[in-house]
């Protein structure tokens, strides 16, 4: 067993990476918090003191399967009440697959404020390597609280969201305002050696591509799926998602920037420094000299990265969708944003007759999803009740901005993905369902469609959402019901959901 201790508390006035001082919650005083490490197998036990003055808080493992234990998986509203202030849960879990993760604060949008840290369980690796460099964290970096961004975002409407101040490099960077506050981060190779490298996009808005000049990346798994491995010259990463590369240092001693860039239109989120960067330096180098060499321009996309191959298959069978099966297992979600005049921009999802069901003859579902704490206890459930694999086609068709679609207690199957609209006559027979991409973030283009597939092989309460901060706090989410007759832990739901009423206005206390 892994024993740890993680209190979270407000940091006011702290002096932040770039030499700006905000309103921070850390962890252990640190940031990002520290790294949670664990062996294939293990059990984890955490205790999460919240120490913090008046804020509730909960604590989501990223990524882990929580198999037969819903009632770990941290997300408050859903599968817990917030923690209270002077309070301590325990979390206990098993960890059933390895490689790398993070775990975050899922209340609200609090994660923005610093609660979070990297998530690592070491097992065998799909290529060699010699050294493992640890987690690295890739977080974009605001000065103001996360409840103002969130205000900000939500009075945006349809207008762009809140631009980061920075991008942090394991919690480091230069504040670009010329000023010299801060300091890049630098990360040591051994020249000759290949490193592992664990790339985690832990941010609240921004999805970005990272590249290192001189040198590719050779990826070993997507999110905590093991996959043949790959070569790409650079990697674009959806808030949430993570890679474990390969960098062999076969270049001349030296100082390198691992970039990160933005796509050009600003649909992926936008960020006050121009050049996001962390320096990767050769033992022998100088070790305070800025690499000299900028790298060839990338051409940043918004695109969630396909053609990795799982190193063990979960392929599903093509015959899946024959028109029987159709109406029975799929069910098509249509995204729609709904705007409350009195409460600015709340997304909701909306389980009903899109284009897909319509053509199909799906029965029509009327789940509407609203993130205004209004709806009946059960309103935004999806029961699936069989076990199962499901398909949802995720449609979105309202704003241009792509949204990074997280499932918790699953890893699901890319069939395909896409921008413009979804029509089931071209698309369909494009699905791939030898092997696709195995992750458990995916991003769902703007506007676009997603065909993700699941199986219902873990019995609990599933929150499936964007992983954009703000747009988490609003409400861009669904629950899905697992073979509740099988949960383990069977979680009252009627008598979670008025409890947590009575935490509906910590929701909104500010710093
Ligand atoms: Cu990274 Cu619902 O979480």
């Amino acid at each position: 067993n892994r024993y740890y201790d993680l209190h979270i508390t407000n940091a006011t006035n702290w002096p932040g990476p770039d030499g700006v001082r905000k309103h921070a919650m850390l962890i252990n005083n640190q940031f990002p918090g520290p790294t949670i490490e664990a062996e294939w197998g293990d059990y984890i036990v955490v205790n999460v003191y919240n120490d913090l003055q008046d804020n509730g808080t909960s604590i989501h493992w990223h990524g882990i399967r929580q198999f037969g234990e819903s009632n770990q998986d941290g997300t408050n509203g859903v599968t817990e009440c917030p923690i209270p202030p002077g309070h301590m849960k325990t979390y206990s879990f098993h960890v059933t697959q390895y490689g790398t993760s993070w775990y975050h604060s899922h209340f609200s949008n609090q994660y923005g404020n610093g609660v979070l840290g990297a998530l690592i369980v070491k097992g065998p690796a799909s290529a060699n390597y010699d050294i493992d460099l640890g987690p690295y964290i890739i977080s974009d970096y605001y000065h103001e609280t996360a409840d103002r961004l969130h205000l900000q975002a939500e009075l945006a409407r349809n207008g762009p969201p809140p631009d980061s101040d920075n991008i942090l490099f394991r919690g480091k960077n230069i504040n670009p305002d010329g000023s010299g506050r801060g300091s890049y981060d630098r990360l040591t190779l051994t020249p000759g050696k290949k490193h592992l490298l664990r790339l985690i996009n832990a941010s609240v808005d921004n999805s970005f591509t990272v590249s290192l000049v001189g040198h590719n990346f050779t990826v070993i798994a997507t999110d905590m799926v093991p996959v043949q491995p790959t070569i790409r010259k650079s990697l674009f990463m959806a808030v949430g998602q993570r890679y474990d590369v390969i960098v062999t240092a076969d270049q001349p001693v030296d100082n390198y920037w691992l970039n990160v860039t933005l796509e050009a239109n600003n649909n992926c989120g936008r960020s006050r420094n121009p050049y996001p960067a962390g320096i990767i330096h050769y033992e022998g180098a100088s070790p305070t000299a800025l690499p000299t060499n900028r790298g060839t321009p990338i051409v940043a996309t918004c695109t969630g990265e396909t053609g990795f191959t799982p190193v063990v298959p979960r392929n599903i069978p093509p015959n899946f969708f024959r028109p029987s099966d159709i109406a029975s297992n799929t069910l098509p979600i249509g995204l729609n944003i709904v705007n409350h005049t009195t409460k600015g921009q709340i997304f909701s999802w909306h389980v009903k007759d899109t284009p897909i069901s319509v053509e199909w003859g799906h029965p029509v579902l009327e789940y509407i999803l609203e993130g205004n704490y209004s709806f009946p206890a059960a309103i935004n459930l999806i029961q699936l009740n069989q076990k199962d694999t499901w398909t949802l086609f995720l449609v979105h068709s309202s704003l241009s901005l792509p949204h990074p679609i997280h499932l918790h207690g699953h890893d699901f199957l890319v069939l395909g993905l896409g921008t413009g609209t979804f029509d089931p006559q071209k698309h369909l027979p494009l699905l791939n369902y030898s092997n696709p991409v195995r992750r458990d973030v995916e991003q769902l283009p703007g506007p676009g469609w997603a065909a993700i597939a699941f199986k219902t092989d873990n019995p609990g309460v599933w929150l499936m959402h964007c992983h954009i901060g703000w747009h988490v706090a609003m409400g861009l989410g669904v629950q899905f019901l697992e073979r509740a007759s099988e949960m383990r832990v069977l979680m009252k739901l009627d008598q979670v959901v008025p409890n947590c009423n009575a935490w509906r206005e910590y929701e909104r206390v500010g710093n």
